[in-house]
């Protein structure tokens, strides 16, 4: 079409949707087709058999930048893997406690939730200075995802350490003294006024108190475990004894167990709002390109596992390099505008997919367990259960069933494995949600080409899997459109409990693949006296680390003895449990 006719062509289009609007570049709004394919068909990339490389992180990034910000997946995958410079907005308030009457002089760490501040009250029964500061310029920070406030050998540290020293180092993860002053030195070049973490609740490590913050209230609170002031009464025998009931030891129970439900408040999407953060700067290290030399050193290893210490030098210094180029330049005002590269917002569309499939894959799963069709004693009836799975999967293709995507006519056979009719299909789904954002990709950072190929690989890994079941089930002549056919059993066995059992495959693995956090829940769900709590630290059943904060003798005997078997394993693979919120507390007896 002539460029001119083109343009004639849009506005009348565009004409009748707004008079005021833009007339866009020609060739952006694609042509209807009568044959699906929006890009250059190609066999390979489009075979429904062909998986994604084994080495691929497109669902890890795609999964840690989800996870921005939310406490609950950054408790399970503690290690953090990327990082992110954000902006603390202006009004924003900061909190920190202390046992002294006197504002720091020096790096120090602050709270955006009190309750998190107030636990550094610490001396418990001793004195507790509240100070509260509000931000009266944008405060430019560093986020380190994962759990990097979590005082833990094995990785929750190692970006920090990376930053700090070009190194990990284990044996000061305790050493928190150590790491805050050279994280601000470091910091220093770049006017960077704090680093963002988060253990129990998220924290800030601020450089200076004197800088781009200011005092609003320095509150002295009743220390926990004491009781309120009251004057003593003169006459002991006045005293209702209703007042001298017993109580357990156990108010540094309650003390911690308010930072855990202010860390619950930012468990999902969007998690802690009080910091922006500007993903056209994110730096991942699960970016293979960047990164090479950890590819070998994930390579068989659990999720759970993946550390970035042990990274080449080479690499250590492509990551400072990158760091530079992220940082030199990065004007808090200008990221809160979302104005630097492309403007796409990414966070929001990362959610977009969570949200449409995070449900309707977890049903979809829950289908097809109803009848174990993993077991030899399947006796179910397995017309009902397929038919159920179909309507699962059409719900989610419904808006990528090209109309011209037809299986061959039945008297050709069924061919499970050329399933080639619904690779347009395929296709459309794959790349639905990102190839509007093509005509963009000019103006992307090196961070969005990241995000872009994390959001493709993992949309696309999605839509092969089910549009696979569902060809797979058209194929077999099961379609919700059409009137319910009971299958007798001979035919179910021959036929359907083979595929069922390759579509539970199929969806348990794509769901391990993407591995999102959200489907941990506790199963069966929490009593109303209760929160499903995923296990962190230093609130373990039992801790081999030193606790610092654990200065009651209610909870001494965590630390030092050799934990058992079932101990480990849940500060090696955390997994949600019901614990108490009304007394009694206790986290390590749920
Ligand atoms: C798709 O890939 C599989 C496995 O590599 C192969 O056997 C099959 O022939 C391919 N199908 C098409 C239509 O190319
Ligand atoms: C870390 O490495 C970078 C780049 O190689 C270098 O500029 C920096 O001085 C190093 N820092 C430390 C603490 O060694
Ligand atoms: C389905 O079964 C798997 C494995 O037994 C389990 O992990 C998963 O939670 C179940 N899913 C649902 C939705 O019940
Ligand atoms: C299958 O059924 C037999 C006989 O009822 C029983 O002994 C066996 O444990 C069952 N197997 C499974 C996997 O349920
Ligand atoms: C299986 O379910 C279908 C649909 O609900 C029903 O028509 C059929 O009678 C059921 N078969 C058995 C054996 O229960
Ligand atoms: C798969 O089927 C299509 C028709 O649907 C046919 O054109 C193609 O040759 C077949 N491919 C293979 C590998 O059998």
């Amino acid at each position: 079409m002539a460029p001119q006719g083109c343009a004639v062509a849009l506005l009348a289009f565009f004409a009748t949707i707004s008079l005021g609007a833009q007339i866009p570049l020609c060739g952006w709004l694609p042509t209807p087709t009568t044959h699906g394919p929006l890009l250059e068909p190609d066999a390979g990339r489009w075979n429904l058999s062909v998986g994604p490389n084994v080495d691929s992180t497109s669902h890890l990034v795609f999964d840690t930048v989800a996870s921005l910000l939310q406490h609950w997946p950054n408790t399970r995958y503690r290690n953090g893997h990327s990082i992110v410079p954000g902006v603390v907005p202006v009004g924003t308030l900061i909190y920190h406690g202390r046992e002294t009457r006197e504002i720091p002089n020096e790096p120090e760490w602050t709270a955006t939730d009190p309750e998190h501040s107030r636990v550094f009250c610490r001396g418990f029964g001793s004195d507790c200075w509240h100070l509260t500061f509000v931000a009266t310029r944008p405060l430019k920070v560093l986020y380190f995802d994962g759990s990097s406030g979590a005082k833990m050998e094995g990785g929750p540290m190692d970006t920090q350490d990376y930053v700090a020293w070009n190194a990990s180092h284990p044996e000061w993860v305790i050493d928190e003294k150590r790491r805050i002053t050279s994280l601000c030195d470091w910091g220093k070049k770049y006017q960077v006024d704090g680093f963002y973490r988060m253990e129990g609740d998220f924290e800030m490590m601020l450089c200076d108190f004197t800088s781009g913050i200011q005092p609003v209230s320095f509150m002295r609170l009743n220390p926990e475990g004491v009781p309120w002031n009251r004057p003593s009464p003169t006459v002991s025998d006045e005293i209702p004894t209703w007042t001298r009931r017993p109580r357990p030891p156990q108010p540094i129970l309650h003390e911690h167990y308010k930072v855990l439900e202010a860390g619950s408040w930012h468990n999902s999407y969007p998690g802690e709002g009080r910091i922006k953060l500007d993903l056209t700067r994110l730096i991942s290290f699960y970016d293979t390109d960047m990164f090479p030399s950890l590819v070998p050193l994930r390579f068989g290893l659990d999720r759970l596992q993946h550390h970035v210490s042990g990274i080449s030098g080479q690499d250590v210094q492509v990551f400072h390099e990158r760091l530079d180029e992220v940082l030199r330049d990065f004007q808090p005002n200008e990221a809160l505008a979302l104005a630097s590269g492309s403007g796409v917002d990414w966070r929001t569309l990362f959610q977009v997919i969570v949200d449409r499939y995070a449900d309707r894959l977890e049903m979809l799963q829950y289908i097809l367990n109803a009848t174990d069709a993993t077991s030899e004693n399947y006796s179910q009836n397995y017309t009902q259960t397929v038919d159920n799975a179909m309507y699962r999967l059409q719900l989610m293709l419904t808006t990528y069933a090209l109309q011209t995507a037809r299986p061959p006519p039945l008297d050709t056979g069924i061919d499970k494995d050329n399933l080639s009719w619904a690779s347009p299909i395929y296709q459309y789904c794959a790349t639905t949600h990102s190839s509007g954002l093509y005509p963009f990709k000019k103006l992307f950072t090196k961070s969005e080409h990241l995000l872009l190929n994390a959001l493709e690989g993992t949309n696309r890994e999605i839509c092969r899997v089910i549009v696979r079941m569902w060809a797979e089930g058209i194929e077999a002549g099961i379609d919700p459109g059409l009137p319910l056919q009971p299958i007798d059993d001979t035919d179910g066995d021959a036929f359907l409990l083979p595929m069922l059992k390759r579509w539970r495959s199929d969806i348990d693995g794509l769901m391990k693949w993407l591995g999102w956090s959200i489907w941990l829940k506790c199963r069966p769900a929490c009593s109303i006296e209760e929160i499903c709590y995923m296990p962190t630290w230093p609130w373990f059943k039992k801790t081999p680390w030193p606790v610092p904060i654990f200065e009651d003798p209610y909870v001494d005997g965590i630390v030092g003895n050799e934990p058992n078997e079932a101990e480990v394993e849940e500060w090696k693979n955390p997994l949600p449990r019901c614990i108490r919120r009304i007394e009694p507390f206790d986290w390590r007896n749920p």
